[in-house]
């Protein structure tokens, strides 16, 4: 039998009912990581390299996760990302996604493929709620000018541009599974001459530009005044030049573990990667998110005190919207807020803005 809603107590705990209730075809696409998803069983395990440096007699009795991402107010430094082909795990897609975030307060990415129309999203968006876009780029940059100038008139705060997926990865659990329900609007962005053998995912990626380049960057910023933060870097170097090529941000991403196998995990690069751009001055140039395997809020806690401004979850949401709908991603979000309240007053911190490396001992992480 099914667990009731309140029978979750944690964000893994949807997963399993998830797994348990979701149609094959959309658990296959969901769930699946490219070849052997080392990558992907990494992403959640990294975190347990690092443990806490707990302070005491703090003053602990108020606490405040709130924070900004690229000036935008949020209430918890958690967004929810972008996940393609939302209507596979609920009826209602992204749209439910989108509710949840207004509930909370926290940031809604928007899919390029998702399976709303990006309108659709936007519309179920109320008030000063704060949606960012995620965008693939299209081999026609006709195509691509016109879904980011909409998305820049239509509200949206950023543009995340993805840069890991220049092919899409083999998930082989979805290339196994038939695939044949796609979604119109998914159609519209480009994702024609589908080849359904292929699985999900490879049938609707076809019109991605394999060719793009940093040589690209400075036409992106001559399009949209939208902050454009780099979705999938894995390296130092490419932060800094990315700081270089004036973007605002980036995400430290295996793209959850879907794209390159034995991609490291992004809090792992995280880890790297901020005391070399505290070395060169640079740690304000940029703002910098991970994403990959956040399951918890001391995952979240973990992040931020090595220098994160705010984490992506991505499955997580997909699975409580597929098992219970709306009130599911209401429970799965209270759950991870709850959870970090508590947390932030065992560790001894307050707010977020006082997290920093003193409170984590990543000795256990590969970095040396
Ligand atoms: C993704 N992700 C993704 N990323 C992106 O830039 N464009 C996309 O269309 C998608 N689609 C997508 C579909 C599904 C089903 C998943 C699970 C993921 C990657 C996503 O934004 C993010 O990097 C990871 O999902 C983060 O890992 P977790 O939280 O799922 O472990």
């Amino acid at each position: 039998r099914m667990p009731i809603l309140e029978q979750c107590y944690n964000l893994m705990d949807f997963e399993a009912v998830a797994k348990r209730t979701m149609k094959k075809t959309a658990w296959a696409y969901y769930s699946s990581g490219a070849d052997d998803e080392i990558t992907l069983r990494e992403n959640h395990s990294a975190f347990h390299k690092i443990w806490f440096r707990p302070r005491i007699l703090e003053d602990v009795e108020n606490i405040d996760t709130s924070t900004t991402m690229l000036g935008s107010k949020v209430s918890i430094p958690f967004y929810v990302t972008a996940t393609a082909l939302g209507k596979l795990g609920n009826p209602e897609g992204e749209v439910v996604l989108t509710r949840g975030a207004k509930k909370h307060n926290v940031v809604q990415m928007i899919p390029t493929l998702a399976s709303c129309s990006f309108d659709e999203i936007v519309d179920a968006a109320e008030g000063d709620q704060v949606q960012w876009l995620q965008l693939y780029v299209n081999k026609n940059r006709d195509i691509t000018k016109r879904i980011i100038q909409h998305a820049e008139k239509r509200g949206c705060k950023g543009l995340f541009i993805t840069v890991d997926a220049p092919q899409l990865g083999r998930r082989e659990k979805d290339m196994r599974s038939k695939f044949d329900d796609v979604g119109s609007n998914v159609q519209d962005t480009g994702g024609d001459n589908v080849d359904r053998s292929q699985g999900a995912a490879r049938a609707i990626s076809s019109f991605i530009d394999p060719a793009l380049s940093w040589k690209d960057i400075p036409w992106f910023k001559s399009v949209t005044k939208m902050p454009i933060i780099l979705k999938g870097v894995q390296r130092v170097e490419d932060v800094i030049r990315a700081i270089n090529v004036g973007c605002q941000g980036v995400v430290l991403s295996n793209h959850g573990g879907r794209q390159l196998d034995f991609a490291r995990s992004g809090i792992e690069v995280l880890a790297e990667v901020m005391p070399e751009l505290r070395r060169l001055g640079l740690q304000d140039q940029i703002e910098i998110f991970i994403d990959g395997g956040v399951r918890r809020a001391t995952d979240i806690i973990k992040a931020l005190c090595l220098g994160a401004k705010g984490v992506g979850i991505g499955r997580p949401f997909l699975y409580a919207m597929s098992a219970y709908g709306l009130p599911g991603v209401d429970r799965a979000m209270q759950l991870l807020k709850d959870e970090m309240e508590m947390n932030m007053r065992l560790i001894g911190c307050s707010s977020v803005d006082q997290l920093g490396p003193e409170f984590v001992d990543t000795r256990g992480l590969s970095m040396h």
